[in-house]
């Protein structure tokens, strides 16, 4: 059946202002990192995205390698964009990084203006795509001199290639370096993409800060750490699930009993709350006032629609703060 997307769509969603920018991002945003990949079945990952626009999600959030195999998920999202979702390219912010391992030889991987720029065209080529709203350099390079990073993502705005950059992974001092750059050349740094959950607070301990400072945005990838902090794995290990499946990213051998006394502890604080482990996760991060949008990971529209549904309770009281902190030491 042709697809027609919700006239309610933006109805239920939250949308957040992206730092000091003009943009507003979906309080939730979509990544393609796993489920999306040419090994994946095509019909459920479409019916993934278009759910998720059908809710109000503006924000897909893909980079050079996401697949596997690398730059599947970038094809695969063609697809659609060019199908069901062809009228609505200016309703969606579309995002791609160059950083991590993508092709042989020395200009395959890190933070050369080369491999950014090279990058960049092969990723619009695969979405079939003239711009993408956001381009992230994935991972800082030790080896290559930050200006000239930052310099490649500045060149892909001013070619029209990108609407705004970001960086993923940079530790605060490097992120202000990059800020500082970045504003400089005239290309502000619209978001920064760090892991930030509750199992994995290193955030707190400064880029927070520098976000709030500087005026960027944030949003956290791995909100769910993977699949840990949601009922996935309470009972043991799910075929279907990503440390069931094929996932070379995580493994049997994060269960360990300290974090499972952790995710039982919090699924208990879930439940009085009256929200799933996995939606009380998504709050805890969305409640802080740094964050701009949660990038979660979604193997089905159950999971979804669950997630979504996170944003109708994002209030804590300090009490359960107190509470969730001292779970987590
Ligand atoms: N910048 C970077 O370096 C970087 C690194 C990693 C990720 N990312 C981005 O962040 C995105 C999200 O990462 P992620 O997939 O690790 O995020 P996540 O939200 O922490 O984990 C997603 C996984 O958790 C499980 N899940 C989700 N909702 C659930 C629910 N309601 N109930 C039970 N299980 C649920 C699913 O796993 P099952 O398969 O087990 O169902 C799902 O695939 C990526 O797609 C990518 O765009 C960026």
């Amino acid at each position: 059946m042709a697809y027609t997307a919700s006239n309610t769509r933006y109805d239920q969603m939250k949308y957040n202002r992206c730092g000091n920018s003009g943009l507003l991002l979906s309080a939730v945003s979509l990544g393609l990192w796993h489920n999306f990949g040419g090994v994946n079945e095509f019909p459920i990952m479409k019916e993934i995205l278009l759910k998720a626009f059908d809710l109000g999600i503006t924000h897909f959030d893909l980079a050079n390698n996401y697949g596997p195999p690398p730059g599947s998920a970038e094809s695969n999202l063609q697809k659609v964009l060019q199908s069901e979702l062809a009228p609505h390219r200016d309703e969606l912010i579309i995002s791609t990084k160059a950083g991590y391992d993508m092709w042989d030889g020395p200009y395959g991987e890190w933070g050369s203006r080369k491999y950014l720029m090279a990058s960049l065209d092969q990723s619009l080529k695969r979405m079939g795509l003239n711009y993408v709203d956001i381009f992230y350099s994935h991972r800082p390079d030790p080896n290559t001199p930050l200006e000239e990073t930052m310099t490649a993502l500045h060149h892909a705005v001013q070619q029209g290639k990108a609407l705004y950059v970001g960086i993923s992974n940079y530790n605060a001092e490097q992120t202000s370096r990059a800020v500082d750059i970045l504003e400089n050349l005239g290309t502000p740094c619209l978001i920064h993409q760090p892991r930030y959950n509750m199992l994995d607070r290193w955030v707190e301990d400064g880029l927070l800060d520098v976000l709030e400072k500087r005026g960027v945005g944030c949003i956290p990838f791995s909100p769910l750490a993977q699949g840990l902090l949601t009922n996935r794995y309470l009972d043991g290990i799910p075929k279907d699930s990503r440390i069931g499946g094929a996932s070379i990213f995580l493994g049997e051998e994060a269960l360990t009993s300290e974090t499972m006394v952790k995710v039982k502890a919090l699924n208990q604080h879930a439940e009085q709350r009256g929200q799933t482990l996995a939606q009380m996760a998504l709050a805890w991060i969305l409640s802080r006032k740094q964050i701009t949008s949660v990038l979660i990971g979604a193997s089905s529209v159950s999971q979804l629609e669950a997630n979504v549904a996170s944003l109708s309770k994002l209030e804590f009281t300090m009490d359960e703060l107190a509470h969730i902190d001292s779970i987590l030491v």
